[in-house]
């Protein structure tokens, strides 16, 4: 029998790839998503690529009655929670919307899945929760500093109550994913990150300023502690990372209790590299300057990947250049994002 998987947040960015991933691997897939950051467009695009619609239900995770009627009609076997809002910078403008939709989000999900005993979870989580760190790699254990922004302390708060009902009761199977930099698009190119206005993160800022939406990228920063003086991330391919949460679902299957991985690929690119990269792939130069640093930015951050690749047998197999590569084809194809 098919198991059937709950995905909130199932249209965002990170939400589509996995969608894609679960019905490929023949899983069926409920989408629950209020479009507060998406549309529902990459649900058309993954009935392209499979023939299989997802079920689409618009609407919220706080909303105890729609997630009644949904846990009371369908018969759910895990839940994938992405559902969130994620952007640092506005968190520290709106930090009561943020815990609001984030932690009571998540405690109307969790208090709907124990009401029908259901106790397999996938949380998105982030590194973030690591906060300002000078040892690297980041290890999953490595919890002695606080995250430094409010949307940083939802997750971690999420992650500690977790951790708290997992204690109280045993029957919880939740596994933790702290991503690193997320970034790419489905090979297909009918995929990929869609922000709203200017995008805040550097690979979609790049790919913008080689398509002519953006004139040129301010580079936040050339005197850090790194090879070239710019800042030094972890980017991983967005479809490595929904590919590991597959290898979380069946870990959860078996397992009880709750366990933290990071997803990451272990190495870091600083912000010269990346804009190289762009360069070669896209055959256009990159215009940029070089800017102060941006306010609640660290030097580098990588993760240590050995706790995935042992316990979830998940490893990240895209290289840097198909990041950039898949990044650049979903501009190309969809210059306007789920616009077009
Ligand atoms: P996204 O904004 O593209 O996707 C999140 C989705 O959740 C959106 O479609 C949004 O409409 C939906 N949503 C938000 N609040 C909701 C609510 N109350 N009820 C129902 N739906 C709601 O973001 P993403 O990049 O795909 O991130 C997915 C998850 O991964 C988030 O929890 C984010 O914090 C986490 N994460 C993201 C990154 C990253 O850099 N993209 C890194 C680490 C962790
Ligand atoms: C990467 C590097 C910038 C934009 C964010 C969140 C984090 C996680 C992932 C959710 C840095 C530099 C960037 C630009 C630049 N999300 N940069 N010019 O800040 O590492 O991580 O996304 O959990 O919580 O903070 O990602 O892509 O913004 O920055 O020079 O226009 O690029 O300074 O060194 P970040 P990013």
């Amino acid at each position: 029998m098919k198991e059937s998987i709950l995905v909130t947040g199932g249209t965002g960015y990170i939400g589509s790839h996995t969608v894609l991933s679960l019905i490929e691997s023949g899983y069926d897939v409920i989408v629950l998503d209020n479009l507060s950051n998406s549309v529902q467009t990459p649900m058309l695009r993954i009935f392209e690529l499979t023939g299989v619609m997802p079920l689409f239900i618009e609407g919220d995770i706080r909303d105890q009655r729609l997630l009644e009627t949904i846990f009371s009609k369908y018969a759910i076997h895990a839940v994938i929670h992405f559902a969130g809002l994620k952007a640092v910078g506005e968190s520290h403008q709106i930090p009561a919307v943020y815990y609001e939709n984030n932690l009571a989000g998540t405690i109307s999900l969790l208090e709907i899945m124990s009401k029908h005993e259901l106790y397999r979870l996938v949380f998105s989580s982030s590194a973030t929760i690591y906060g300002e760190s000078s040892e690297m790699p980041l290890r999953e254990n490595m919890l002695d500093r606080q995250p430094t922004s409010p949307y940083g302390r939802t997750k971690r708060m999420i992650e500690d109550m977790l951790s708290d009902l997992s204690k109280a009761d045993k029957r919880w199977a939740i596994a933790i994913l702290r991503y690193f930099n997320p970034v790419g698009a489905h090979e297909s190119g009918k995929l990929g990150e869609d922000p709203v206005g200017p995008p805040n993160n550097l690979f979609p800022y790049i790919s913008q300023v080689a398509i002519g939406k953006c004139d040129e990228l301010r580079v936040f920063g050339n005197d850090y502690p790194t090879l070239d003086g710019t800042g030094v991330r972890d980017y991983i391919h967005v479809c490595d990372l929904a590919a590991g949460h597959i290898n979380a679902l069946n870990f959860i299957k078996n397992k009880n209790g709750i366990n933290a991985w990071n997803l990451g690929t272990g190495k870091g690119h600083s912000v010269l590299e990346i804009i190289k990269n762009f360069e070669s792939v896209c055959g256009i130069p990159i215009s940029y300057k070089i800017y102060p640093r941006r306010a609640g930015d660290i030097s580098a951050c990588w993760a240590d990947v050995e706790k995935a690749k042992n316990e979830l047998g998940w490893v990240a197999r895209r290289q840097l250049s198909d990041m950039v590569h898949d990044t650049w084809h979903w501009q190309i194809q969809n210059p306007n994002g789920y616009m077009d």
